[in-house]
């Protein structure tokens, strides 16, 4: 792992960051990405695949945790896994839980018309969650649970690639970026984030349950949907 903390002021929690297997790298030059990928050629989607299953066998065989026993379906991820683009929520709700699909409930029909007003379609994009487990009334996952997901959302992190990820919500943020930070603070700002020796262009945003609780914190959203759709044009990636 390569730690460079470079004409930064933040404090880090460095146990922290060392138990959630990620770090980041902040810098004031750009960062040549394909340095960073250890193979930055499009994986194959047939080996995409096979991982993917793989990791949604293992996900299928946890033992001893309330989320999966209270849930009717594993909810793994939906979407173009050749995609650019990857989006994190936090977990099930009841309709998810019922069709064993991500955001096909009312926050998923606002993130469709979020990504629609920045001209992306749903199905273009790839979309999983922290936990796959709807957890019970919909509460929050707690902080042992969002640890223990954070493995295999890594892992499945890893096996999309993207060349963007969007964090969405806290509990995405807690799993990928660590505890001890608050959303009105990181969200809109890129991070570079390594998992499992990648380096991914990550920005936090509102989850849209959030939005539909808060609608007036839609601006802010906005903001950060413009600052996603800049990169994608400047990167001149394909979605
Ligand atoms: N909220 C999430 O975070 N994920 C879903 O799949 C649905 C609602």
């Amino acid at each position: 792992m390569i730690k460079k903390t470079i004409n930064q002021n933040h404090n880090f929690d460095l146990d922290l960051l060392k138990s959630i297997d990620c770090n980041y790298i902040f810098n004031n030059e750009p960062i040549d990405r394909s340095k960073n990928k250890i193979n930055n050629m499009d994986k194959p989607e047939e080996d995409k695949i096979k991982k993917l299953a793989n990791l949604k066998q293992e996900i299928n065989s946890i033992e001893d945790c309330k989320l999966k026993s209270n849930a009717a379906k594993l909810v793994f991820g939906d979407g173009n896994i050749q995609s650019s683009l990857m989006i994190v929520g936090e977990g099930p709700g009841q309709k998810e839980d019922q069709l064993g699909k991500p955001f096909v409930g009312d926050a998923g029909n606002l993130l469709n018309k979020m990504l629609k007003a920045i001209k992306i379609e749903r199905e273009k994009v790839y979309v999983t969650n922290v936990v796959n487990y709807r957890p019970p009334n919909n509460r929050k996952p707690e902080q042992s649970e969002i640890y223990r997901y954070s493995e295999y959302l890594k892992k499945h992190i890893s096996i999309i690639d993207p060349k963007i990820l969007v964090l969405m919500g806290s509990t995405a943020m807690e799993a990928i970026l660590g505890s001890n930070k608050r959303i009105s603070n990181e969200r809109g700002i890129w991070k570079e984030v390594i998992i499992k020796q990648n380096s991914y262009k990550t920005i936090v945003t509102f989850h849209p349950a959030y939005l539909l609780r808060k609608p007036d914190q839609k601006k802010f959203s906005w903001e950060d949907l413009k600052i996603i759709r800049e990169e994608i044009d400047k990167q001149n990636i394909e979605i």
